[in-house]
């Protein structure tokens, strides 16, 4: 499997903060909320990726992550120029997919809770058709809205409807097989002039190839589209990880708890950090003998 993340749009709901940078490189507390969506594609033993800016910040990004060697994953970069939709990921990304089942991840989308990493992980093993996510929440009318039946097959999916049939909403992680590109290319613009990644669902859907899980009281998800859910996400990371002392999206510690970098490499990773809290935590995993924190953190 392999994964992309959406890092694009023009953020114009965040204006002034994001007029001159990309939301997706404002911080979510300690670090940058890119590293949240990179976190949770890791965690699901994804390590192929790409990361899909506009043509002004994608270099940001590769400053930021570079070609992913460090963490012992790859990171490519491509551009989109306009903000067309998030379906028009699978098409700037076909020769990346290369016919593999992918995962698409929002640079904006928070996830945190007990077992969520098993989570990813299963359904990153898919194969064939897809696999979506349902939220509670209490207005679901800003999302991608699913109606599901009582085994939890989806009937029908909807963008931002004024009247949703349910209070499931779509969290902006998704995973298709091989048929996403092709489907993807099908795509109309919507009324609000977007390849909107629904139209896809729709697809499978009518093949009754998807699979809705729906994410319990113990998964937060977080949404940072406005100043006030920004920083009630920032303040989330922070009464969690200050309460705990284990941190979210740390995406160090995810490459070496996962196995993929060593713990000299984690070592070398923090020492530059040591002046800062974050690089301290590193070297404190880095020479702990005690796994026990993976399993309460992911
Ligand atoms: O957050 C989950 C929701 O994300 C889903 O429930 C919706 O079904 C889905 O359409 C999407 O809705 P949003 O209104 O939040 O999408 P937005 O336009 O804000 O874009 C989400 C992120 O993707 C944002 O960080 C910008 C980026 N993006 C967006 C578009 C439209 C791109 O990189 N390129 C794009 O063309």
């Amino acid at each position: 499997m392999k994964g992309i993340i959406m890092a694009g749009g023009s953020g114009t709901r965040l204006y002034p903060l994001t007029k001159a940078v990309s939301k997706q490189i404002l911080p979510i507390y300690d670090k940058p909320m890119i590293y949240y969506p990179l976190s949770v594609l890791m965690l699901a033993g994804i390590r192929e990726i790409l990361l899909i800016s506009t043509p002004r910040d994608v270099e940001v990004f590769k400053n930021l992550l570079g070609d992913g060697k460090h963490l012992g994953i790859s990171i490519e970069y491509a551009i989109q120029n306009h903000p067309n939709g998030l379906a028009e990921a699978f098409i700037i990304g076909e020769k990346f997919i290369d016919h593999s089942p992918v995962a698409l991840i929002l640079g904006d989308n928070i996830f945190y809770g007990t077992d969520f990493g098993n989570k990813v992980q299963e359904a990153a093993s898919l194969i064939k058709g897809g696999i979506i996510f349902g939220c509670f929440v209490k207005d679901p009318r800003a999302y991608g809205v699913v109606e599901v039946d009582e085994h939890d097959n989806a009937i029908s999916i909807e963008e931002k409807p004024e009247e949703p049939k349910s209070s499931y909403a779509v969290p902006g992680l998704y995973f298709f097989d091989y048929q996403v590109v092709e489907i993807a290319k099908k795509v109309t613009p919507s009324t609000r002039g977007e390849l909107e990644i629904t139209s896809v669902i729709e697809q499978y859907i009518a093949r009754r190839e998807l699979k809705v899980e729906l994410l319990g009281r113990g998964l937060a998800w977080l949404d940072t589209g406005t100043n006030e859910s920004w920083l009630e996400a920032c303040n989330f990371v922070e009464a969690v990880q200050k309460r705990q002392g284990l941190y979210i999206a740390c995406i160090e510690e995810i490459a070496f708890r996962r196995g993929y970098i060593s713990r000299q490499q984690l070592q070398d990773l923090a020492f530059p950090l040591m002046k800062t809290n974050y690089g301290k935590y590193l070297m404190e995993i880095a020479n702990s003998k005690n796994s026990m924190p993976l399993l309460y953190s992911y």
